[in-house]
């Protein structure tokens, strides 16, 4: 007769020689996947919930293992929990605990549950928490997008296109522009989370369990939406979280594209904004560096996002159903994405409201680089001369002026009728910074009009918040 066998391993019944050390190591995940504790002793309680409710435990076993339960959460929480790599994952840790404490009647909590339907349920559980918080932080920077807009909604700025002075705008309205792919953001945060937010427990293994769980009644315990409906499906997908990751890289993209316009901005060769001193570093060796390094380390940190989307991608594409071991690599990318957006996000939100702005430095940019020439071509088509003829007259304006180092607005009349006797006094009126913006006045349009309609309605769907 063998007396090897596996240690106290949960499933040690069927093997003859303990586990190599090296491979249990290799295939642990007790190191990462503790962090589901709060999730996986959730997900217990109202499993064993349930089969009391449906006779497979008593009240009386219930009422056990739920103490059990939340003494060991007590114990874990105090630091007071010894995890073990032999015991592999958090799933046998806890279920382990709790024999040792409660004994006999703890090995009846994984009666009609397999560890496949059980992570898959603490993952959704821990994701759909995760995912409030996220929403939460979008929601507090956009707030701050909004008062900045607000507090500088007439404030003008050379607007770029190919990083050249393209026509003025308004900084209101390029925060605003912000506040819009975060709006995005947030909805498909919401998006994702209705997926999410399904039970898979009761799939068991990969086909269902013969105890007459009551499946809907856990969901209602756990504040899921639905049921999975199919049970090879339920252990197997984690398309759940390939779609909050990538909703995740959508949003790093954003704070990506947001963080290198703050870092050309607060550089001396713009100087169109202030970062607050305590956002930024200095240099060892340069005194009179200041760093832009919260948005620099925000920009670079897009780069685990999207690696964390195509990790897991790739995890999924080759698996035949159901559960396979390669799913248990799910769990790292997914909570370095979370962690890398709750950053991210909150290093944004206590940032924005504090930007100093310098609107001497964003007029004077936006008054070289010919940036109304656009509004002389419409004030000439205005006045009848067909477009593409207006840009030919306006281009050859601007190529005097680069010869002269002159703006439109700084030549005379005179100097302006060489290009057409159109132009009279009132072209001036059109040449002004102000006067170029007031003239967008279209829906979504730089207008100061219509940035402060739009900062209203943002502030209407942001009002709960405010509350
Ligand atoms: N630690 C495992 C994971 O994260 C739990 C499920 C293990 N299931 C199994 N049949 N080995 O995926």
């Amino acid at each position: 007769m063998s007396t090897q066998h596996s240690g106290d391993k949960l499933w040690g019944g069927r093997f003859s020689e303990p586990t190599d050390a090296f491979v249990e190591a290799f295939t642990a995940s007790v190191s990462f996947d503790q962090r589901l504790y709060r999730h996986d002793i959730q997900g217990s309680k109202a499993h064993a919930r349930m089969l009391a409710r449906v006779g497979v435990l008593t009240e009386e076993e219930c009422d056990k293992i739920h103490d059990g339960l939340d003494a060991i959460l007590a114990d874990i929480e105090r630091g007071d929990f010894a995890w073990s790599v032999e015991l592999e994952d958090v799933h046998m840790n806890v279920e382990a605990r709790l024999i040792e404490r409660i004994g006999d009647v703890g090995k009846k909590l994984h009666t009609g549950r397999s560890r496949n339907d059980q992570v898959a349920t603490d993952i959704r559980l821990y994701l759909r928490e995760a995912i409030d918080g996220l929403m939460q932080e979008i929601r507090r920077l956009q707030v701050g997008l909004v008062d900045l807009a607000e507090r500088e909604a007439e404030t003008i700025m050379p607007g770029f296109t190919h990083l050249q002075t393209a026509q003025p705008v308004t900084f209101g309205h390029h925060m605003m522009a912000w506040f819009e792919m975060l709006e995005r953001d947030h909805g498909r945060l919401a998006d994702c989370r209705k997926r999410v937010n399904v039970l898979p427990l009761g799939a068991a293994a990969l086909a269902g369990t013969p105890y007459p769980l009551d499946r809907h009644y856990t969901a209602e315990l756990l504040g899921f939406d639905a049921v999975t409906d199919n049970s090879l499906d339920a252990v197997s997908d984690r398309d759940f979280a390939i779609e909050f990751c990538a909703a995740g890289a959508l949003i790093m993209t954003h704070l990506s594209r947001f963080s290198e316009e703050l870092i050309l901005w607060a550089s001396a060769q713009f100087g169109f904004v202030d970062l607050p001193d305590r956002f930024c570093t200095g240099s060892s060796i340069m005194p009179q560096k200041k760093n832009p390094d919260v948005p620099e380390l925000v920009r670079g940190k897009t780069g685990r996002a999207n690696g964390n989307l195509i990790a897991l991608l790739t995890l999924m594409k080759g698996q035949p159903l159901a559960y396979n071991k390669d799913n248990q690599e799910d769990k790292e990318p997914l909570f370095d994405t979370v962690d890398t957006l709750a950053g991210s996000l909150r290093a944004f939100a206590d940032m924005v409201p504090h930007i100093q702005v310098r609107p001497e430095v964003m007029r004077a940019a936006a008054s070289r680089g010919f940036a109304t020439a656009t509004d002389l071509a419409d004030y000439l088509v205005r006045r009848g001369m067909p477009f593409r003829d207006a840009h030919e007259v306006v281009g050859r304006a601007v190529r005097h002026g680069v010869e002269t180092g002159k703006d439109l607005a700084e030549m005379s009349l005179d100097e302006l009728r060489k290009f057409s006797k159109t132009i009279e006094q009132d072209v001036f009126e059109v040449l002004t910074l102000e006067g170029s913006v007031a003239a967008r006045n279209v829906h979504g349009g730089t207008a100061p009009a219509q940035v402060r309609a739009r900062i209203r309605a943002a502030r209407a769907k942001l009002m709960p918040l405010k509350g």
